[in-house]
């Protein structure tokens, strides 16, 4: 396995510091490699700002996985989507995290800080990291996904 199928980028705005770095330890201990770009400090930031700086680790290769946080997940989570490559959906609980992946190929995931808890968060970022795309048909509407980018 090359190195960048275990690295996955981490970063958030200033609402999810303490739920992200939870995040990172914790798949630290599964054995991926917590690429963790920030904000390291709570003055508050601009979730655009940092969803692009993850999609770019992501996009371009050197991340496997990239996980991100805001308060809902939400903004954070259209942001990354803009950037060419990325898939990238919010997940409440653990159902969506293993669909995303296992139908849509997502290669980023987003958590709303405000919304789930740190167990929950947990528990989906399992569910996104242990499941596998079933290509097939899915693979087909991926591509059709990637048409769209323009
Ligand atoms: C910050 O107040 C909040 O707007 C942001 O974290 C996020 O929820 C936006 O989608």
């Amino acid at each position: 396995m090359r190195m960048t199928q275990k690295r996955i980028v981490l970063s958030s705005d200033h609402t999810a510091i303490p739920l992200r770095q939870a995040i990172a330890a914790h798949v630290t201990a599964r054995g991926w490699i917590a690429v963790d770009i920030g904000p390291m400090t709570p003055e508050s930031t601009h979730y655009p700002r940092h969803a692009e700086a993850a999609a770019r680790h992501v996009a371009s290769g050197d991340c496997r996985f990239g996980i991100i946080l805001c308060g809902t997940g939400q903004g954070i989570m259209m942001a990354a989507n803009k950037v060419k490559g990325i898939r990238c959906g919010v997940c409440l609980e653990p159902y969506s995290a293993r669909m995303i992946r296992q139908h849509n190929d997502a290669n980023m995931l987003s958590l709303g800080a405000r919304v789930v808890g740190e167990g929950l968060a947990l528990a989906i970022v399992d569910a996104f990291l242990e499941a596998e795309f079933e290509g097939g048909r899915h693979a087909d509407r991926v591509a059709m996904i990637s048409a769209l980018e323009g």
